[in-house]
């Protein structure tokens, strides 16, 4: 049995109340065993049979549960920096998609690394990424668009899981939009998604999620509800990435074949924020590519006061969202999307671990959850949210280990 103690203020996050309910305990304590907790609550009533085993001290600070990246696209090839210039000078992310930049300029990065190369840039990553306080994250394909490559990708992330004390789930986005070869042939791309890929991801069980990019540049919601049922017969749970740059129907999509989330979302309609809600779709807000792709916010208050539940993810990758620092878009999530600091941490914990399906292990400091929180040095959430800093000292516990 190990113990942390000495705790200001202990947030649980657990899933009862509003998306603003941390339901905190003050002077609190956590126990734990093999990971897994096992006790939580005020330090003055441990149970006797908790005491006299190892030690941690929080020395006072506050302790929140691990935060959960629940959408990045984490394994790729090259950057892109010039088309962040591009962006600033004014050219838009979909113009410049059309010219061969965007996803495909990564597409080729990709293609070229090896699995090795592709793993050890994103292991670095990732360890950077935990370091930060992320001890769950998504992760998804999409950078291959060909079967040899998605494979490749998504077997780079089962190493990661193998391998990192952080809980990794792989997300399938073949469909991330219609890679060049195929670009006159976009019926056969989706006939190879269906009849190939899928199969394969599924029998392999290489990923928990298939994903879509609902887009004018990539896919209509029609050839959306096609992949993401033959998905569905292979176990793998649906995903959109719906109405980033255009409203195209993603939402209502995402209610209408049951997706577990629907993201990005800056130009859902009101039809689509009352389709997801009464579906039960989890909203994934992505600050972090609207503030890259110079995009208006999304409104996250006017979503939860619509009943649906908001969780807050970065959308790290190469071009709308080169930083995967989650802290970061949570501050956002409050100054731009209107979310009070307590509904983006709820956002970037519980409602993250919603959004992938992992609810009953992460996402909250409760008796059952795997032993990952975060003693933070910050007064309070509101103190934490509102002096963002970059380098905010941090003790991350994964599993139980620090
Ligand atoms: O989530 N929107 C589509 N896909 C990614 C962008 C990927 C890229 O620009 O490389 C996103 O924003
Ligand atoms: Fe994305």
């Amino acid at each position: 049995m190990q113990l942390l103690t000495n705790i200001s203020t202990l947030y649980t996050c657990k899933d009862e109340g509003s998306q603003g309910d941390l339901h905190p305990i003050e002077n609190a304590a956590i126990a734990w065993q093999d990971g897994v907790i096992q006790w939580v609550g005020p330090e003055s009533g441990l149970p006797g049979e908790f005491a006299g085993t190892e030690v941690f001290n929080a020395g006072g600070r506050m302790v929140v549960p691990g935060l959960v990246d629940c959408h990045t696209h984490l394994a790729f090839g090259g950057w892109r920096p010039d088309e962040f210039e591009m962006r600033v000078q004014g050219r838009s992310y979909l113009d410049i998609a059309k010219s061969g930049g965007g996803i495909l300029s990564t597409v080729k990065a990709t293609r070229q690394a090896s699995e090795n190369e592709l793993y050890k840039k994103a292991s670095d990553l990732l360890d950077k990424i935990t370091g930060s306080g992320t001890t769950t994250i998504e992760c998804k394909s999409g950078y291959g668009l060909s079967l040899k490559d998605e494979i490749k990708t998504l077997r780079v992330y089962r190493r990661l899981a193998d391998a990192k004390p952080v809980n990794v789930v792989s997300t399938f986005l073949g469909a991330h939009t219609i890679p060049p070869e195929f670009k006159s042939k976009r019926e056969e791309y989706i006939h190879l998604i269906m009849d190939d890929m899928i199969p394969r991801v599924g029998e392999e069980k290489l990923a928990a999620f298939c994903d879509i990019f609902v887009e004018e540049s990539a896919f209509t919601a029609d050839e959306a509800r096609r992949i993401l049922e033959r998905g569905k017969q292979y176990g793998l749970r649906p995903k959109i990435h719906a109405d980033q740059l255009t409203s195209c129907g993603g939402a209502e999509l995402a209610a209408e074949v049951g997706a577990i989330s629907a993201d990005h979302l800056e130009r859902i309609s009101d039809e689509g924020i009352r389709a997801m809600a009464e579906a039960g779709v989890i909203g994934v807000t992505l600050p972090l590519a609207s503030l890259y792709t110079q995009e208006p916010f999304l409104d996250c208050r006017k979503l939860v006061d619509a009943g649906v539940g908001v969780a807050v993810a970065t959308d790290f990758n190469p071009g709308s969202a080169p930083s995967y620092d989650l802290t970061l878009a949570m501050m956002l999530a409050c100054n731009l999307g209107r979310l009070t600091p307590a509904q983006a941490l709820k956002g970037a914990t519980l409602y993250g671990a919603k959004a992938i399906g992992l609810d009953d292990r992460a996402g909250s400091i409760e008796p059952g959850k795997s032993a990952d929180f975060l003693v933070v040095d910050a007064p309070s959430i509101n103190f934490w949210m509102y002096h963002y800093v970059p380098d905010r000292e941090i003790e991350v516990f994964v599993g139980g280990r620090m």
